[in-house]
C-alpha cells in the first residue's frame, strides 16, 4: 500500500500519525510550525485522507508497518515516530515492529492498554453506523467529544474544519480501522523496553483519553517525559500548536 503523505522541511524525520477517524491535515500546524526544525512527514493512514481502504479489518500493526514501508520510499532509516490517540497505538505497534527504526517516541493523547469488552463493541456498532449512515452523519456527533469547552468556544473554526475532515472519511476505512483498534493488544509491557527518548503529551480536558493514562504510561518509560497542556482536549496539536509544538522541539532536541 502506497501511502498518501504531506512532508515539509529537512533534518530529523519527524512521522506523525493522525487519530480516528481523521487525516494528515490533522498535523497542518505541526507541518508548518516545526518544518525548521525537521522534516516533518504526516501520512494518510490506510483508509482515510487519499489513501486507499481495504475493507474488513485493519490492524495496527498493518498501520505500522505501512507507515515503515513509506519509510523505505523515502530514503528514511530512523525517525521520531510520533501519533495522536489512534495514531499513538500505531506509533506503540511501530516501536513494537521496528525498535531499530525508532530514534524517539512522541504519544499524543493516547493510551498502551488494550480495550475492555464494552469499548470493542461499541467499535463495531462505529464500523456498522459509518458504512450504513456514511461520514457527513456521523461527523457533528464525533467532533463534539474531541474539543475542550474552552477549545469550543475560542476557536469556533475548528468545529468546521473537524466536520469537514470526519465528514470525507471513507466509511468502509472507518470501519476497518475501528475493528482493528478493537483487536489491538495490550503494549504496556512494550514501554518498559523502549530505550529511546519518549515524550508523552496530553491536554488536561481530554475526556476521551484522560490525563491519568498519560501519567501511567510516562511511569513505565525508561527515557520518559509528561506534557500536560491545561484546557486542551483530545485533539493537543491542533487546539495549541504552540505548547505542543514547544514540547516536541524540546523532544527533537534530545535526539539530536
Ligand atoms: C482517536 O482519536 O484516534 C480515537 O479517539 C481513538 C479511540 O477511539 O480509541
Amino acid at each position: 500500500m502506497k501511502l498518501h503523505f504531506h512532508e515539509q522541511g529537512a533534518g530529523l524525520p519527524l512521522v506523525l500519525i493522525h487519530g480516528f477517524p481523521l487525516d494528515h491535515t490533522l498535523w497542518l500546524p505541526q507541518l508548518h510550525g516545526l518544518s525548521d526544525v525537521a522534516r516533518v512527514i504526516a501520512p494518510d493512514l490506510r483508509g482515510f485522507g487519499n489513501s486507499p481502504a481495504t475493507r474488513g479489518t485493519v490492524t495496527m500493526e498493518q498501520h505500522a508497518r505501512d507507515v515503515g514501508q513509506l519509510m523505505d520510499r523515502l530514503g528514511i532509516e530512523r525517525a521520531v515516530i510520533g501519533g495522536l490517540s489512534m495514531g499513538g497505538y500505531v506509533a506503540l505497534a511501530f516501536a513494537e515492529l521496528f525498535p531499530e527504526r525508532l530514534a524517539g517516541l512522541v504519544l499524543c493523547n493516547t493510551r498502551a492498554v488494550a480495550d475492555g469488552g464494552p469499548a470493542r463493541k461499541t467499535r463495531e456498532t462505529v464500523a456498522r453506523r459509518a458504512i450504513e449512515e456514511g461520514m457527513a452523519a456521523l461527523a457533528p456527533i464525533m467532533v463534539h467529544p474531541l474539543l475542550a469547552d474552552v477549545t469550543r468556544k475560542a476557536r469556533p473554526d475548528l468545529i468546521g474544519h473537524l466536520e469537514a475532515m470526519i465528514g470525507r472519511q471513507d466509511p468502509a476505512g472507518v470501519a476497518a480501522s475501528s475493528r482493528g483498534m478493537a483487536i489491538r493488544p495490550d503494549r504496556t509491557p512494550l514501554l518498559g523496553q523502549v530505550q529511546v527518548p519518549a515524550l508523552v503529551i496530553t491536554g488536561s480536558s481530554d475526556t476521551l483519553i484522560a490525563p491519568a493514562e498519560s501519567e501511567a504510561m510516562t511511569a513505565r518509560l525508561p527515557k520518559g517525559q509528561l506534557v500536560s497542556i491545561p484546557d486542551v482536549g483530545h485533539l493537543s496539536c491542533l487546539e495549541a500548536p504552540e505548547a505542543f509544538n514547544r514540547a516536541v522541539h524540546g523532544l527533537l532536541g534530545q535526539v539530536a
